[in-house]
């Protein structure tokens, strides 16, 4: 180590060193933790790097189209946060795993509040297109006892890959929610899942296809479980074969939540109503981690 190269070692740590202290007053303790351990780390990236001026200047025009990009249809961030693997470190982070509990996965960027309940058996494609598709299971807690009334917010895209928020217009498809019975089962139709690509027109493919990384994540319905005395789970289902289950653009794929679908010609369906074609079906059981544990 020569001196010149110290007397910059000890500029840059006392960059840092100012910054950290300016935190010290914080009045909530855990803001202040954060923070610190914020600039701890990014500074750290930063000298680890060897970060140039023109980075830093790439990085804040990149972080630019990403706001201008969001709005209440549109989330850059959430994007960026779940190709980073960001959004399921935070997952797995506040995971609570009870034995047989089902795994959580990325909630993603495509709930919409004010989705449409449905009748136990009824159908929340309305009307999005694709291949009629059955969906049944138990919602039960840890302890096997199975959990009636439960609210179950589905969401999935079109055989076209999209979700209905991605078309103009106000469009309500695909999505909706209801409630198991008395014995913990439930049942809906909805339409097959197919594989799509996360919308990457934005700074956000730009980086993926920069990286060499593809857009595409493996078929999948979401589900979000609200349960009384039970943690919130926040899942999805996916279709077993799918060539994209090893390569999620987002990490969100769990071994335990791949399931196989079996697919019908037209024919008596499960609910004894007359399907007039090719339909399908899934069975999912979810189960819940009861408030108390962990
Ligand atoms: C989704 O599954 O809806 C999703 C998750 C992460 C990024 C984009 C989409
Ligand atoms: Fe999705």
């Amino acid at each position: 180590m020569t001196a010149e190269h110290d007397a910059a070692a000890d500029r840059e740590q006392a960059v840092t060193d100012e910054v950290l202290a300016s935190f010290d007053r914080t009045a909530d303790p855990r803001l202040r933790e954060v923070m610190q351990s914020l600039v701890h780390h990014l500074h750290s990236f930063a000298r680890e790097v060897r970060l140039t001026e023109a980075e830093w200047e790439r990085a804040i025009a990149f972080l630019t189209r990403a706001g201008h990009l969001t709005d209440d249809r549109r989330q850059e961030f959430i994007l960026l946060s779940d190709v980073l693997g960001l959004s399921m470190l935070a997952v797995a982070i506040n995971e609570t795993r009870a034995p047989g509990a089902t795994e959580a996965t990325v909630f993603g960027p495509f709930f919409v509040d004010g989705a449409p309940e449905i009748p136990l058996g009824g159908d929340l494609a309305h009307g999005a297109a694709g291949t009629p598709c059955h969906v049944s299971g138990q919602v039960r807690s840890a302890d096997g006892s199975p959990l009636p009334d439960v609210r179950l917010d589905v969401w999935g895209a079109d055989e076209d890959g999209f979700y209905d928020v991605q078309y103009p217009g106000d469009r309500s498809a695909g999505r909706g929610w209801l409630r198991t019975g008395p014995d913990g089962t439930y049942r809906f139709w909805t339409v097959l899942p197919t594989p799509y690509p996360i919308p990457h027109d934005g700074p956000v493919g730009d980086l993926l296809a920069a990286a060499g990384r593809g857009p595409m994540r493996p078929a999948h319905l979401h589900f979000k479980a609200t349960a009384p005395g039970h943690r919130p789970l926040i899942t999805h289902v996916f279709v077993a074969g799918d060539p994209y289950l090893g390569c999620d653009a987002v990490f969100g794929v769990k071994d335990s939540l791949v399931v196989a679908v079996d697919h019908h010609t037209a024919g008596t369906a499960p609910d004894g109503s007359h399907a007039q074609g090719a339909w399908t079906s899934m069975a999912f059981d979810l189960v819940l981690v009861p408030d108390a544990a962990g």
